[in-house]
């Protein structure tokens, strides 16, 4: 993995807890959020049904789907409530100096 290939999400003071930063990366949305003062990416896309999961409250270090409620955790992307059941796509964060950036993982 090249450093050409990640995407810069912003500067991580601006980037603050419970913030939610959408980036494409290789074309796919992705959401970046702050939660405890750590960075987790993951795909911006139910697994459920085809919907954004960003906006969903963040709780116990999961994000819920605003659709129907499923809950997907941050550090996995491993779907935990119905009605989703499949894992969401998780990336990789990367802070360098002051900027955060999201890559493939
Ligand atoms: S679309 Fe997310 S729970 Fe149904």
């Amino acid at each position: 993995m090249t450093a050409s290939t990640r995407v810069l999400v912003g500067k991580v003071d601006e980037l603050t807890e419970g913030s939610q930063t959408e980036v494409k990366v290789d074309g796919k949305s992705v959401l970046v959020v702050c939660y405890e003062g750590q960075y987790y990416a993951l795909r911006n896309n139910c697994s459920h049904k085809d919907y954004p999961l960003k906006g969903g409250d963040v709780d116990m270090g999961r994000i819920t789907c605003e659709k129907h409620g499923a809950k997907f955790e941050l550090a996995t992307g491993k779907a935990k409530t119905l009605p989703a059941v499949k894992p969401v796509q998780i990336y990789k964060t990367q802070i360098d100096g002051e900027e955060l950036f999201v890559l493939p993982l």
